[in-house]
């Protein structure tokens, strides 16, 4: 036996035992011809004590046996902090380079050499912990999903490309040369062709790709947590897992969530917090103040098509090169505003405006009101077409919202968006494209608006389609889908897909909707934003053992990479001179 306890476990009751430990040197340090060695494993930190000489070095693989002591001086901040091992045997199992970094709670290294020696950073205990609730939170759901009836079935990544809004990553295929094979942007088709198949509760932790720009949420490959039923409404899916939500955040966080968890149409989401994703950990909603602005002679406000306001607590004593700063933030192309409004309610009981000239103090009050302004308060004011300007002081909101500490990680406020539009106008390509993806139904007493030619009509339609919201992210999304073939081709002719062209993507779905396919509906989680948002990050970078950079790449294997010439030539491939 290597070892007969970890480096996490000794405590004062363990005192006068011979222990056995294996792990790696932290730190050592001499103190009057006394040597303390911090040795570390994943369970935590133990000292050792010796007052022999000993060859040590930062990260060296070590066993020692000796003696638990009561230490003279405990550390109360660590868990094995009464007690040290005093050494009795020291076994060098492996010698390490010096590492490029300190591999401590908090580490000097900077983020692309951490990522280079990704396997040392991973030793450091925060990366341990999230590693340690991403696996909990796996465990968790699959013994709430199998305690439902649910199969865990795995589905293939070498699959047809069926684009789902991003690009696909493609893989060319050698034994059917200038063929191509797709990696899933996820398992959506094929878990509705499980449904066509009778296995009624399906889910799957599986792995996801999508070529697309990346984010602090966002990977080119990403875990999901798949999961779709047969027989079922949209009150069916959101009770399922809403309850598996639940159990997660009770047996991972002990904290409860509210029951049931609010919801919220997505016009409702728009209009109020200028977003799909609304933080509702805070209020400043966003209000419509258009008929209060409008024929006062200001220009700007009068032809445009929205104006909306929010309501920024506490701020009215933001300076003018504050105020001229948040303008110039708001006009970032991030952003994309025109210009930003503002009105104060000094503390002293005065108005100031940026557009004083145009409004008596009476008209500003009347708008800070419909903001819910209180004295004190500052409001921000911006117009342009509604929901572009609604967007933008949804992020507005959210910035002032981080500005001012309302956004604390600990806090959880999720809910679920529902009613969401089936289709979404694109006026620079000039058709519908899916608000979610091209499976989802219209909602049944909608379907006469799907059918009608008339755009109208067509953007009227809402879908059976939700989304999982925590904390201003997305964290899951899904829907009611078609089942029935007719109109399936009817939703691709909406798209303007031909009927050549869904043939050949899509056949294989619409013929098995000919087959007796039932009813059926589902969703998918974003794992990694799961565990993220659990372990109080918006970064899902740390949550992935392994994960690549915001180009795309694995520093650490250096990939993606050449490939030799033979390789090309068994695939086929010629790789073009970049210009
Ligand atoms: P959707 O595209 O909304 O739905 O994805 C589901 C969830 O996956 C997460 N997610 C990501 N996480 C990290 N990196 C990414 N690049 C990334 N892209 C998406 C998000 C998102 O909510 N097949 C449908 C689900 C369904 O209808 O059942 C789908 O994939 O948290």
């Amino acid at each position: 036996m290597y070892r007969t306890h970890t480096c996490g476990e000794l405590r004062i009751q363990h005192a006068g035992q011979t222990v056995t430990l294996a792990g790696w040197v932290q730190r050592f340090r001499k103190l009057g011809g006394m040597t303390f060695v911090d040795l570390r494993d994943r369970y935590g930190i133990t000292q050792l004590v010796t007052e022999k000489e000993i060859a040590l070095g930062r990260e060296y693989v070590i066993q020692v046996t000796g003696q638990v002591v009561e230490r003279e001086s405990k550390n109360p901040k660590m868990p094995t902090g009464d007690v040290e091992v005093k050494i009795a045997e020291v076994k060098v199992l492996n010698k390490a380079q010096t590492p490029p970094f300190t591999i401590e709670e908090l580490s000097d290294g900077g983020e692309d050499l951490r990522a280079r020696y990704r396997y040392l950073d991973l030793r450091r205990p925060p990366l341990q912990r999230a590693l340690a609730l991403r696996h909990r939170l796996a465990q968790e759901i699959r013994t709430y999903l199998d305690g439902q009836g649910f199969m865990e079935i795995e589905t293939p990544y070498l699959i047809k490309s069926t684009p789902e809004g991003a690009r696909d990553f493609v893989v060319p295929s050698r034994m059917n040369p200038g063929e191509f094979y797709a990696l899933p942007q996820s398992p959506q088709t094929f878990k509705q062709l499980l449904m066509v198949a009778g296995y009624d509760r399906y889910f799957q932790i599986v792995r996801c790709f999508r070529d697309e720009d990346l984010r602090a949420d966002r990977q080119p490959e990403f875990t999901q947590i798949d999961c779709e039923m047969s027989f079922v409404e949209q009150e069916d899916v959101l009770n399922t897992f809403e309850g598996m939500m639940r159990t997660m955040f009770r047996n991972a966080l002990g904290v409860e969530i509210p029951d049931p968890l609010p919801r919220m149409s997505w016009y409702d989401a728009m209009d109020r917090y200028g977003s799909d994703k609304p933080d509702i950990r805070f209020g400043m909603e966003i209000r419509e103040v258009g008929d209060l602005v409008k024929g006062h002679g200001f220009s700007v406000f009068d032809g445009a098509e929205y104006v909306g306001a929010i309501a920024v607590p506490g701020c009215a004593e933001y300076t003018r090169k504050q105020l001229d700063e948040l303008t110039e933030w708001v006009k970032r192309p991030q952003v994309g505003a025109q210009g930003l409004v503002y009105i104060k309610l000094n503390p002293d009981g005065s108005i100031k405006s940026s557009v004083d000239k145009f409004y008596a103090p009476a008209d500003l009050q009347a708008v800070a009101d419909r903001a819910g302004a209180a004295t004190g308060d500052l409001v921000l004011v911006m117009c342009g077409p509604m929901r572009k300007t609604q967007t933008r002081l949804g992020v507005l909101r959210i910035e002032m919202g981080n500005r001012l500490g309302l956004r604390d990680p600990k806090v959880f406020a999720p809910l679920w968006i529902v009613d969401f539009p089936l289709l979404e106008w694109s006026e620079e390509d000039g058709r519908f494209y899916a608000m979610h993806h091209p499976f989802t139904a219209p909602k049944p007493e909608h379907e006469k608006w799907f059918y009608s030619d008339r755009k109208e009509d067509l953007e009227r339609v809402c879908a059976n389609a939700y989304d999982f919201v925590l904390n201003g992210t997305e964290l899951g999304g899904g829907s009611i889908r078609i089942h029935e073939a007719a109109m399936q081709e009817r939703m691709f002719e909406v798209l303007g897909i031909s009927k050549k062209d869904a043939e050949y993507k899509f056949g294989f779905i619409i013929n098995a909707f000919k087959f007796g396919a039932p009813p059926h509906g589902g969703l998918a989680f974003g794992f990694d934003r799961v565990c993220a948002l659990f372990g109080g990050q918006e970064t899902i970078r740390d949550f992935i053992a392994f994960p690549k950079n915001n180009q795309g790449r694995d520093v650490m294997i250096d990939s993606p990479s050449r490939i030799d010439q033979t390789q090309l030539d068994e695939l086929c491939l010629d790789i073009r001179a970049r210009q």
